[in-house]
């Protein structure tokens, strides 16, 4: 959850290492810090609140280094305060940042107190550092010392570490938290992210589970679980400072709103051809797998498990095959049945969730016949560890409120419906005519762009509320929530989703002058039913905003009703989307709440 940055250079690199946690800020923005080695002495800033903070202190401070780590933190263990802000650091000697969450603290720190280490946050991190420190003192190496706390230290880390004796060399460890290597100019990098190195390289070594990488100015080592030397292959990737830019607009949320037709050409871009899906879209093997796929198993988090209810759907529909769908963090604990010829699916966009990778493996573990992944991030954990994926290539997603992750997630569950219908040899008609379907969608989402200005017109009325209630029914059940949820995140509004017909048996009760309800009425065999469920709440007083198909009419007295652009009804779900994302961000922006990052969340959550 929270960012880590490290830098050895030939440089001052202060600023970059702030300019590095800017970046990272959507994994955790409670409170931020750095340590710099200045041979002397180690300088060690931190603040509570977001990195402009720290990085005004830098700016009065000034300090002088070339050897440095900072961090960003989302807090786990202990509130958000300065003494739990990383880095932490042990007798003025060793100073670490830490991503990730050390589950035998509390054995650890009792080892440590009897060794009369003291502790000044509440924090599991902290710890590290009296480890490393205890095993320096005992005349281990740097190197060696990492590898003996590692052998102590049960959970998911990405650590970071330098010590006042040796103002050359950063150390870092990863396991189960992403962490990697960046190779600038005269200058070796380590970020839990690419995104925070993009302005400085384009070249980036992953590190595996297990490893140790010993960084300095010039030159680099890795080591293995083994603590064998190894070379660990360089990946070029061009992180455009475009990309992770607002441009002309007021948040980075907006901007990938209106991103969404570019976005999904992307995803859909050379996957289709003619008239039909592509074969092996999911990589090699993979349309030969989908021949046998008899049932299957969704697991995802958050925004991504919307996708995946949206999917079960077209699963069932183009796919004819039946679908199970968990929340990851549920998914283990339930002593899931494994029928045969199962595909086991995540849905991501960081692809660093730690619940739907720890559902991976427990999965992989099991009897699956392949695991695949849709992820927005090739080079994730998740990407690393599935037989099979299918990226979303969205582009770079900073708004902790996922937008246009989510629509590509759905087109690409689309295209997985295809393949594996194509495989299945299912409804090759209906296949044609959704792929005909797709190659218009970008045009369509462009049309429904144009929708923002009716909706700033209604956003004050329920910017002015407290609660909302979003409905929808079948496939558009798994939107309304979406809505829900986009607009609790970011707008602080509580916010509830029904399917239509529920309604009756309880959120009927809430209606009244105060609830503004949200409904979305596509053409579809139920909108008649549907229409009957909103007469209900406007026969009760309830304030009606309905997105609808064109064919609908309804008289919704003080309400809207908002006629939505024609498209396939198969992917109308991608498109009701669109204006609920833009209403969460009118109200938010009305509200005046930190839309990019909402309190208390995080754009990648690694931790449990
Ligand atoms: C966090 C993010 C959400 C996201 C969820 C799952 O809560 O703020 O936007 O939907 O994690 O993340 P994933 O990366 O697995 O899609």
């Amino acid at each position: 959850m929270c960012g880590i940055i490290a830098a050895a250079s030939n440089r001052n690199v202060g600023k970059l290492l702030v300019q590095g946690l800017h970046k990272m800020e959507y994994r955790g923005y409670d409170s931020a810090g750095i340590a710099l080695h200045q041979k002397d002495q180690i300088a060690h800033l931190r603040t509570l609140g977001k990195v402009k903070l720290l990085e005004e202190k830098m700016i009065q401070e000034k300090p002088k280094s070339k050897l440095g780590i900072a961090h960003t933190r989302w807090a786990t263990h202990g509130e958000p305060s300065e003494e739990n802000a990383h880095p932490h650091k042990s007798n003025e000697r060793v100073y670490i940042v830490h991503n990730g969450i050390i589950e035998n603290y509390l054995d650890l720190k009792d080892f440590l107190k009897k060794k009369n280490y003291s502790f000044l946050s509440q924090t599991d991190s902290e710890l590290i550092a009296h480890m490393l420190d205890y095993f320096l003192n005992q005349g281990n190496s740097m190197l060696d010392s990492m590898y003996l706390t590692k052998d102590r230290l049960d959970g998911a880390y990405a650590i970071a570490a330098i010590d006042l004796e040796d103002d050359q060399n950063i150390i870092v460890a990863r396991n189960k938290s992403p962490l990697l290597i960046g190779i600038g100019i005269e200058e070796l990098l380590a970020a839990s992210d690419p995104l925070a190195l993009g302005q400085l390289t384009n070249e980036f070594i992953f590190l595996e589970d297990g490893d140790v990488a010993e960084l300095s100015s010039d030159s680099y080592s890795i080591y293995d679980i083994n603590k064998k030397k190894v070379e660990r292959e360089i990946s070029k990737i061009d992180i455009s400072s475009q990309a992770t830019s607002k441009g002309e607009y007021k948040h980075f949320m907006e901007k990938e709103i209106y991103e969404q037709p570019e976005a999904i050409l992307n995803t859909i871009d050379g996957r289709v051809g003619g008239d039909d899906i592509l074969e092996n879209i999911f990589g090699l093997g993979s349309s030969e797998m989908f021949e046998r796929v008899k049932r299957i198993q969704i697991v995802a988090c958050g925004t991504s498990l919307h996708a995946g209810r949206v999917a079960a759907n077209w699963f069932s529909s183009i796919s004819e095959l039946p679908t199970q769908i968990d929340y990851a963090s549920e998914y283990r604990y339930r002593n899931p049945h494994v029928d045969e010829d199962s595909l086991f699916v995540t849905i991501s966009q960081s692809g660093e969730t730690a619940d739907t990778l720890a559902a991976l493996r427990y999965a992989k573990e099991k009897d699956y016949l392949s695991s695949l992944c849709i992820c927005n991030v090739p080079t994730s954990s998740l990407a690393r560890e599935s037989d099979y994926s299918i990226f979303t290539n969205a582009g770079p997603e900073i708004g902790v409120a996922s937008t246009k992750a989510f629509t590509t997630q759905l087109a690409a569950l689309m295209l997985l419906a295809l393949s594996i219908a194509k495989g299945r040899k299912k409804n090759p008609k209906l296949r044609t005519r959704v792929v005909t379907a797709l190659r218009s969608l970008p045009d369509i989402i462009e049309e429904t762009l144009k929708l923002k200005e009716t909706i700033i017109e209604l956003a004050p009325e329920v910017a002015s509320k407290d609660n909302a209630l979003f409905l929808g029914r079948g496939i558009f059940y798994p939107i309304a929530k979406e809505g829900a949820l986009k607009l609790k995140e970011i707008s602080y509004i509580h916010a509830e989703a029904y399917p239509a017909g529920e309604l009756k048996h309880g959120p009927l009760a809430l209606i009244d002058e105060n609830m503004p309800v949200i409904a979305l009425a596509p053409e579809s065999e139920i909108a008649e039913k549907l229409i009957s469920n909103l007469e209900e709440v406007k026969a009760r007083g309830g304030t009606l905003y309905v997105f609808s198909d064109p064919t609908i009419s309804m008289d919704v007295k003080s309400g809207k009703l908002i006629k939505m652009p024609k498209c396939d009804f198969l992917l109308t779900p991608i498109i009701y989307t669109i204006p609920l994302q833009i209403l969460s961000y009118e109200v938010a922006l009305l509200r005046g709440t930190d839309i990019d990052q909402p309190r208390n969340l995080a754009k990648s959550v690694t931790v449990e």
